[in-house]
Protein backbone atom coordinates (compact mmCIF):
# COMPACT_ATOMS: atom_id res chain seq x y z
CA UNK A 1 0.00 0.00 0.00
CA UNK A 2 2.83 2.17 1.08
CA UNK A 3 4.59 1.63 -2.24
CA UNK A 4 1.19 2.81 -4.32
CA UNK A 5 1.08 5.40 -2.00
CA UNK A 6 3.80 6.73 0.01
CA UNK A 7 1.74 9.87 1.51
CA UNK A 8 0.46 7.15 3.66
CA UNK A 9 3.63 6.60 5.25
CA UNK A 10 3.11 8.87 8.02
CA UNK A 11 0.21 6.67 9.31
CA UNK A 12 2.24 3.70 9.44
CA UNK A 13 5.76 5.07 10.79
CA UNK A 14 4.99 4.85 14.67
CA UNK A 15 3.17 1.46 14.76
CA UNK A 16 5.82 -0.49 12.44
CA UNK A 17 8.68 1.18 14.51
CA UNK A 18 6.76 0.18 18.09
CA UNK A 19 5.90 -3.49 16.15
CA UNK A 20 9.71 -4.04 14.70
CA UNK A 21 11.15 -2.74 18.65
CA UNK A 22 8.84 -5.90 19.78
CA UNK A 23 10.37 -8.30 17.17
CA UNK A 24 14.23 -7.02 17.46
CA UNK A 25 14.89 -9.73 20.30
CA UNK A 26 13.66 -12.49 18.87
CA UNK A 27 14.12 -11.59 15.21
CA UNK A 28 17.04 -13.99 14.20
CA UNK A 29 15.20 -16.72 15.58
CA UNK A 30 12.44 -16.53 12.95
CA UNK A 31 14.82 -15.54 10.36
CA UNK A 32 13.77 -18.54 7.56
CA UNK A 33 16.94 -20.62 6.61
CA UNK A 34 18.75 -19.87 3.69
CA UNK A 35 16.99 -16.32 3.81
CA UNK A 36 20.49 -14.67 2.40
CA UNK A 37 20.83 -16.92 -0.62
CA UNK A 38 19.27 -14.47 -2.98
CA UNK A 39 21.27 -11.10 -1.68
CA UNK A 40 24.56 -12.81 -1.57
CA UNK A 41 23.23 -13.89 -5.85
CA UNK A 42 22.58 -10.86 -6.10
CA UNK A 43 25.81 -9.02 -4.62
CA UNK A 44 28.08 -11.57 -6.45
CA UNK A 45 26.70 -10.22 -10.18
CA UNK A 46 28.04 -6.18 -9.45
CA UNK A 47 31.06 -5.96 -11.23
CA UNK A 48 32.03 -2.26 -9.71
CA UNK A 49 32.53 -2.80 -5.91
CA UNK A 50 31.19 0.57 -3.96
CA UNK A 51 33.05 2.45 -1.41
CA UNK A 52 30.30 2.90 0.60
CA UNK A 53 27.60 1.13 0.59
CA UNK A 54 23.72 1.57 2.48
CA UNK A 55 21.34 -1.50 3.88
CA UNK A 56 18.07 0.32 4.36
CA UNK A 57 15.60 -1.55 7.14
CA UNK A 58 19.04 -3.38 8.13
CA UNK A 59 16.62 -4.98 11.00
CA UNK A 60 19.51 -7.01 13.53
CA UNK A 61 22.52 -6.21 10.79
CA UNK A 62 22.43 -9.61 8.31
CA UNK A 63 22.58 -7.40 5.33
CA UNK A 64 25.01 -4.45 6.29
CA UNK A 65 27.12 -8.04 7.43
CA UNK A 66 26.90 -9.21 4.25
CA UNK A 67 27.67 -6.04 2.02
CA UNK A 68 30.91 -6.25 3.88
CA UNK A 69 32.29 -9.22 3.82
CA UNK A 70 31.16 -8.99 -0.10
CA UNK A 71 32.95 -5.49 -0.79
CA UNK A 72 36.05 -5.85 1.70
CA UNK A 73 37.08 -2.44 1.03
CA UNK A 74 33.39 -0.44 1.46
CA UNK A 75 32.40 1.44 4.27
CA UNK A 76 28.85 0.29 5.21
CA UNK A 77 25.58 1.84 6.84
CA UNK A 78 22.92 -0.09 8.53
CA UNK A 79 19.70 2.26 8.90
CA UNK A 80 16.52 1.12 10.36
CA UNK A 81 13.40 2.80 12.02
CA UNK A 82 13.78 0.88 14.93
CA UNK A 83 16.06 2.17 17.69
CA UNK A 84 15.54 -1.76 19.06
CA UNK A 85 16.39 -3.30 16.20
CA UNK A 86 19.64 -0.79 15.47
CA UNK A 87 20.57 -1.62 19.30
CA UNK A 88 20.70 -5.37 17.99
CA UNK A 89 22.89 -4.78 14.77
CA UNK A 90 25.38 -2.60 16.81
CA UNK A 91 25.52 -5.52 19.49
CA UNK A 92 25.78 -8.34 17.01
CA UNK A 93 28.33 -6.94 14.95
CA UNK A 94 31.29 -8.76 14.98
CA UNK A 95 34.31 -7.03 15.92
CA UNK A 96 36.65 -7.14 12.57
CA UNK A 97 34.05 -5.38 10.99
CA UNK A 98 33.42 -2.86 13.43
CA UNK A 99 35.68 0.39 12.24
CA UNK A 100 33.52 -0.01 8.69
CA UNK A 101 30.16 -0.73 9.34
CA UNK A 102 27.68 1.26 11.46
CA UNK A 103 24.09 1.58 12.28
CA UNK A 104 21.92 4.84 12.44
CA UNK A 105 18.55 5.44 13.20
CA UNK A 106 16.79 7.05 10.33
CA UNK A 107 13.67 6.64 7.93
CA UNK A 108 14.13 5.33 4.81
CA UNK A 109 11.35 7.65 3.45
CA UNK A 110 13.82 10.91 4.50
CA UNK A 111 17.46 9.80 4.77
CA UNK A 112 19.67 11.86 6.65
CA UNK A 113 22.25 11.32 3.79
CA UNK A 114 23.35 13.62 0.67
CA UNK A 115 22.59 13.43 -2.80
CA UNK A 116 24.44 10.12 -4.64
CA UNK A 117 26.24 9.59 -1.32
CA UNK A 118 26.36 5.80 -1.60
CA UNK A 119 27.35 3.87 -4.89
CA UNK A 120 25.34 0.73 -3.66
CA UNK A 121 22.04 0.64 -1.27
CA UNK A 122 20.50 -2.49 -0.36
CA UNK A 123 17.14 -3.69 0.75
CA UNK A 124 16.21 -7.38 2.36
CA UNK A 125 12.74 -7.64 2.90
CA UNK A 126 12.24 -3.59 3.20
CA UNK A 127 9.24 -1.27 1.95
CA UNK A 128 10.63 0.38 -1.15
CA UNK A 129 10.66 4.17 -1.34
CA UNK A 130 12.00 5.22 -4.60
CA UNK A 131 12.29 8.99 -4.43
CA UNK A 132 14.63 8.74 -1.66
CA UNK A 133 16.36 5.40 -2.79
CA UNK A 134 17.12 6.75 -6.45
CA UNK A 135 18.45 10.10 -4.81
CA UNK A 136 20.81 8.41 -2.78
CA UNK A 137 22.42 6.29 -5.36
CA UNK A 138 25.25 7.76 -7.10
CA UNK A 139 25.30 7.70 -11.35
CA UNK A 140 26.40 4.59 -11.98
CA UNK A 141 25.56 2.86 -8.56
CA UNK A 142 23.31 0.13 -7.89
CA UNK A 143 20.12 -0.37 -6.17
CA UNK A 144 19.99 -4.07 -4.91
CA UNK A 145 16.48 -5.81 -3.95
CA UNK A 146 15.66 -9.17 -2.34
CA UNK A 147 12.68 -11.13 -0.92
CA UNK A 148 13.93 -13.94 1.21
CA UNK A 149 10.99 -15.80 0.34
CA UNK A 150 9.96 -14.61 -2.82
CA UNK A 151 5.96 -14.02 -3.53
CA UNK A 152 5.58 -15.12 0.05
CA UNK A 153 7.49 -12.37 1.82
CA UNK A 154 5.20 -10.06 3.53
CA UNK A 155 6.65 -7.08 2.29
CA UNK A 156 7.19 -8.20 -1.26
CA UNK A 157 7.28 -5.84 -4.38
CA UNK A 158 7.33 -8.00 -7.67
CA UNK A 159 10.06 -7.24 -9.96
CA UNK A 160 8.09 -5.84 -12.72
CA UNK A 161 6.71 -3.00 -10.28
CA UNK A 162 10.65 -2.09 -9.09
CA UNK A 163 12.00 -1.97 -13.20
CA UNK A 164 8.91 0.43 -13.81
CA UNK A 165 9.65 2.33 -10.49
CA UNK A 166 13.44 2.40 -11.04
CA UNK A 167 13.65 2.96 -15.05
CA UNK A 168 11.24 6.18 -14.15
CA UNK A 169 14.30 7.63 -12.20
CA UNK A 170 16.86 7.09 -14.37
CA UNK A 171 17.86 3.11 -13.87
CA UNK A 172 18.87 0.79 -15.93
CA UNK A 173 20.68 -2.95 -16.57
CA UNK A 174 18.23 -4.22 -14.52
CA UNK A 175 18.62 -8.34 -13.49
CA UNK A 176 16.74 -10.61 -11.58
CA UNK A 177 17.82 -13.51 -9.43
CA UNK A 178 16.58 -16.75 -7.79
CA UNK A 179 18.03 -18.88 -4.68
CA UNK A 180 16.58 -20.82 -2.64
CA UNK A 181 13.48 -19.81 -1.36
CA UNK A 182 13.89 -16.21 -2.68
CA UNK A 183 14.41 -13.81 -5.21
CA UNK A 184 16.52 -10.72 -5.70
CA UNK A 185 17.26 -8.38 -8.29
CA UNK A 186 19.53 -5.27 -9.56
CA UNK A 187 19.36 -1.90 -10.97
CA UNK A 188 22.27 0.27 -12.17
CA UNK A 189 21.84 3.86 -12.09
CA UNK A 190 22.61 5.78 -15.34
CA UNK A 191 25.77 7.90 -15.78
CA UNK A 192 29.16 7.05 -13.95
CA UNK A 193 32.40 5.37 -14.80
CA UNK A 194 32.04 1.82 -15.69
C1 LIG B 1 11.10 -7.29 7.44
S1 LIG B 1 12.31 -6.49 8.41
C2 LIG B 1 13.82 -6.89 7.51
C3 LIG B 1 15.07 -6.75 8.34
C4 LIG B 1 16.33 -7.21 7.63
N1 LIG B 1 16.60 -6.46 6.44
C5 LIG B 1 16.26 -8.69 7.35
O1 LIG B 1 15.91 -9.08 6.23
O2 LIG B 1 16.53 -9.47 8.29
C6 LIG B 1 12.05 -4.81 7.91
C7 LIG B 1 12.90 -3.83 8.69
O3 LIG B 1 12.76 -2.56 8.08
C8 LIG B 1 12.58 -1.59 9.08
N2 LIG B 1 11.85 -0.49 8.45
C9 LIG B 1 10.56 -0.47 8.04
N3 LIG B 1 10.28 0.70 7.46
C10 LIG B 1 11.42 1.45 7.51
C11 LIG B 1 11.77 2.74 7.08
N4 LIG B 1 10.91 3.54 6.47
N5 LIG B 1 13.04 3.16 7.27
C12 LIG B 1 13.96 2.38 7.88
N6 LIG B 1 13.66 1.13 8.33
C13 LIG B 1 12.42 0.68 8.14
C14 LIG B 1 11.87 -2.30 10.21
O4 LIG B 1 12.06 -1.66 11.45
C15 LIG B 1 12.50 -3.68 10.14
O5 LIG B 1 13.64 -3.79 10.96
Amino acid sequence: MVVRAPWLWRLFRRPLARQFDWLAPRWDQIRTPGHLEPFEVALASIQQPPRRALDLGTGTGAGAQALAKRFPAAEVVGVDLSRAMVDEARRKLPVELEGRVRFEVGDSAALPFADAAFELAALLNMIPFFDELARVIAPGGHAVFSFSNGEATPIYVPPERVRRELARRGFTEFAEFSAGPGTASTARKAGGRR
